[in-house]
């Protein structure tokens, strides 16, 4: 133990205190023996640290950081030097706030599109899972703050996350949901990994030794520490005995006294307790904020790097009659609620304020297009409004080419809610169904952070720029991308199928009583549609540049 001359000091209520959070975000410290607190804060996408007093559902408004591509759509760039940057960019913030530890990236499997967290994920495959996460964590952690992959493991539906047991066998389990986290833990070795909420096989995971131990500890000699989700505590002791250091958010002490009590009783030796006390102290004394004094931060540095990110996030799923990338000059209609107001994060824990925001139509505006005006087009959520078809409709008749900016809005996608379908709003197909009646030319950019039916959209689109969720700089990126200042080179991370009813474990996903049954096994994604031989929308690795092969 790297501790044992601070930890022999310490009484063994000193020892239990520290295995529970003070508050909502921090550590406890004990000053008499030089201990100090650390805040911990989401997120994956940005920094999400609270402003005033913490209360875990985020109710209290969080400080201004940049909002980076979520990880979904960084996934796209396949290029872990895309998610070091936007790790680092995370981790500066978190520093500049003295943030001690990121709890990101999250790196669950996509075991099924209709997951609500698919936006904060990397992909359906354990090895770009692994690299790009492995590559947040390098970033996070070159600023000198920890990172905390997430959820550990196999929490891949949001309904009953709490209380839901993923059945699966084991070499499912190793092989494409762990592998994720094996190459994050093994390549990018971060401080923390965070437990999840649910059980694997009956037992939960933040007390489930061969989760925990076993595998994390034993196979991949993972050294740091490990956290629970916040309210993820089943039975604290048990968790002590799997090295469980850290229960978030405070229990005011109650887990801490059922600590002792163990330790008085016998039921737990008080070695394994000093034995998480020394993982914790470890991360405690590496990223303690150097001061309590917080340092500027430079939002508008961050947002072009933000830009640059998302260009390479951004992916060309479909272009004929070539009519990407737009000559300068050219009329366009812009036409979309989210042209305007972008879709650019999802919602939940990882939810940023954004600190700069910018939206494709004025980036549009300025880019020597000839823009003969813009139009919402639809009810950003959800309804029929005929009057906003029609003047869209109008408008298309002054133009050559439609940029039109559809996507699922922001209670589509949210931490805690799985989506009942992969169809995108019948307002907006009813739309793209008007408009093709006019005959003009017509470049979708569609702004969700998962896989969605393209049906009844894909063909009436001549080309499809599909932007997953793109940041707060995703606006400028889009239109830099449509207008060839930059070339598309995303490719998917997830596969996109022509129906849900192609998705294997859509027969009982999700797992709605007291299991989740990992029944498809591995045939997950691409592992499915290519071994059946089933022809999807568009595959995984699929996108297009504006390069032509011959
Ligand atoms: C949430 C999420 C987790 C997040 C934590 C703190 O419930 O599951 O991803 O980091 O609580 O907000």
């Amino acid at each position: 133990m790297k501790y044992k001359s601070i930890i022999e000091k310490m009484t063994l209520e000193e020892k239990a205190s520290l295995m529970s959070g003070k508050n909502g975000w921090e550590t406890k410290a004990i000053k008499r023996l030089g201990i100090p607190s650390i805040f911990l804060s989401d997120g994956p996408t940005g920094l999400r640290k609270q402003a005033g007093p913490s209360d875990q559902l985020g109710l209290n408004d969080s400080l201004p950081a940049t909002c980076l591509p979520t990880v979904a759509a960084v996934a796209n760039s396949w290029d872990p030097e895309v998610g070091a940057q936007a790790g680092a960019i995370i981790g500066s913030e978190a520093k500049a706030r003295n943030v001690s530890m990121v709890l990101g990236p999250g790196l669950n499997i996509k075991r099924n599109p209709l997951c609500g967290r698919n936006f904060e994920y990397v992909s359906e495959d354990p090895y770009l899972a692994g690299k790009m996460a492995a590559s947040y964590v390098r970033g996070i952690q070159s600023q000198g703050v920890a990172s905390c992959i997430k959820h550990f493991a196999l929490n891949n539906q949001e309904y009953k996350r709490m209380s839901i047991d993923s059945v699966v066998d084991e070499r499912t389990m190793r092989e494409i949901y762990l592998t994720g986290f094996e190459i994050a833990v093994k390549e990018g070795k971060p401080d923390a990994v965070m437990s999840s909420y649910n059980s694997v096989n009956g037992h939960f995971t933040n007390e489930n030794p061969h989760l925990l131990l076993d595998i994390l500890r034993d196979d991949w000699g993972f050294g740091g520490m490990v956290v629970t989700d916040w309210g993820g505590d089943n039975d604290r002791v048990s968790g002590i005995e799997c090295l469980n250091s850290l229960e978030m958010p405070s229990t005011a002490g109650e887990t801490d006294r059922e600590i002792v009590q163990a330790v008085k009783d016998g039921r737990l030796k008080e070695e394994r307790l000093d034995e998480c006390v020394d993982l914790l102290l470890d991360v405690v004394f590496k990223r303690a904020a150097a001061s309590k004094k917080e340092t500027p931060i430079d939002f508008r540095a961050h947002f072009d790097k933000a830009c640059e990110l998302a260009k390479e996030c951004l992916v060309l799923l479909k272009n004929d009659k070539k009519v990407l990338p737009l000559n300068p000059a050219t009329k366009v209609a812009v036409i979309g609620d989210f042209a305007a107001s972008p879709r650019y994060q999802g919602a939940g824990s990882s939810v940023v304020h954004a600190a700069l925001v910018t939206n494709a139509l004025d980036w549009i505006g300025r880019s020597g297009l000839d823009v003969v005006g813009y139009e919402p087009g639809f009810k950003r959520y959800g309804g029929k409004d005929r009057r906003l078809a029609r003047k869209a409709v109008k408008l298309a008749s002054k133009a050559d080419v439609l940029l039109v900016f559809l996507g699922l809005d922001e209670f589509s996608e949210v931490e805690g809610i799985d989506r009942r379908n992969l169809k995108l709003p019948r307002n907006q197909l009813e739309l793209i169904e008007a408009l093709r009646k006019t005959g003009k030319k017509i470049a979708v950019v569609l702004s969700c952070g998962c896989a969605v039916e393209l049906t009844g959209l894909d063909e009436k689109a001549d080309a499809l720029l599909y932007a997953s969720l793109s940041g707060e700089a995703g606006g400028e990126a889009i239109a830099e991308i449509l207008c060839g200042k930059a070339v598309p080179s995303g490719k998917l991370a997830e596969t996109f199928p022509l129906s849900y009813d192609d998705v294997p474990s859509r027969k009982y996903y999700p797992g709605r009583e007291a299991t989740a049954e990992y029944r498809e096994g591995p045939y997950v994604g691409y592992r499915y549609y290519a071994s059946k031989g089933i022809k999807v929308r568009y595959p995984f690795g699929f996108g297009l540049s504006y390069t032509h092969f011959d």
